[in-house]
């Protein structure tokens, strides 16, 4: 697919979902114009970018996850060590048509849950470099750059809101959810990628980790709530050692890979539901 019938190609796909969107400066509807702007009645504008993604964000941001991050991530997703909390997160979401990923990265986990449901998925990050990622790879779903606590999304649209491993923003979630809806939130356990943190943290308390905050706050925020605990081990290819340590945010320290010998690798998360 060429440049140009990239971005047509997006903005088809943004104007079959229109009404899921509005205008994050002053909340009115948007449109599509000439396949290339989305257009609110206020007369606001956003440009759909040549790679098909649209950026919605209204204020300058400094991310922290580079190009390469990103890149690493998507292998070791695709790799399949997430393939258990992925098909746990299509089994909650069965049934939802409409789909939000807050914090979606480079879109990996979205697009593979979508591949096996029918309905639309938007995914939405602040990261540019993440969101262009993802425009490249799953053309399939609606990728956007923009802030998930200020988001370009009308009022009740989505039936499953998603967030992954990020940062969250639940007053602004109950605002996007349908009546029925939920929000799925994955948080990482104690066991979380243990194994490499007992090669990096040998002697750290940085070792343990704890989501107990976390998951309060999530029941704090909506009236019914459920947790599920995902706990397992898969084996680890030798040449994704070193993408499993660049997809690790900073303040990771970075050893040496040579000195890292992983085998097989922990996933331990939390899965939260809650609903309104
Ligand atoms: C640890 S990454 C997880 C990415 C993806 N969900 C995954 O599991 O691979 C956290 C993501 O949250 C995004 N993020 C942080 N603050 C955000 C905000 N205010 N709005 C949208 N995305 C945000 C970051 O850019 C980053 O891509
Ligand atoms: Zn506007």
């Amino acid at each position: 697919m060429g440049a140009l019938s990239k971005r047509a190609a997006g903005a088809a796909l943004m104007d079959e979902n229109i009404t899921l969107f509005a205008c994050p400066i002053c909340q009115e509807s948007i449109g599509v114009f000439e396949q290339g702007r989305l257009v609110c009645s206020s007369n606001h504008s956003f440009d759909i970018a040549k790679q098909g993604y649209i950026n919605m964000l209204t204020h300058g941001a400094i991310s922290k996850y580079s190009k390469e991050l990103f890149e690493s991530r998507k292998a070791v997703i695709d790799s399949g060590i997430y393939d258990l909390v992925e098909d746990k997160i299509g089994e909650l979401i069965a049934n939802a048509e409409t789909v939000l990923d807050t914090g979606c990265g480079e879109g990996s986990h979205l697009a593979r849950i979508m591949a096996k449901k029918q309905g639309i998925g938007i995914g939405i990050d602040i990261a540019k470099e993440g969101i262009l990622a993802a425009a490249r790879h799953y053309p399939e779903q609606i990728w956007c750059v923009g802030d998930l606590a200020k988001s370009p999304f009308a009022r009740s649209s989505f039936d499953a809101i998603l967030n992954i491993l990020s940062p969250a923003n639940y007053e602004e979630f109950k605002r996007l959810l349908t009546q029925n809806g939920c929000v799925v939130k994955v948080v990482p356990q104690s066991g979380y990628l243990h194994e490499l943190r007992a090669q990096l943290y040998a002697d750290s308390t940085k070792e343990s980790y704890s989501n107990e905050q976390i998951v309060a706050r999530f029941k704090d925020s909506f009236a019914d709530v459920s947790v599920e605990r995902i706990t397992y081990t898969v084996p680890l290819a030798t040449e994704l050692v070193p993408a499993l340590l660049e997809m690790t945010p900073m303040g990771w320290h970075k050893k040496e890979e040579a000195n890292i010998h992983l085998e097989e690798i922990t996933i331990d998360v939390d899965v939260l539901v809650g609903r309104v």
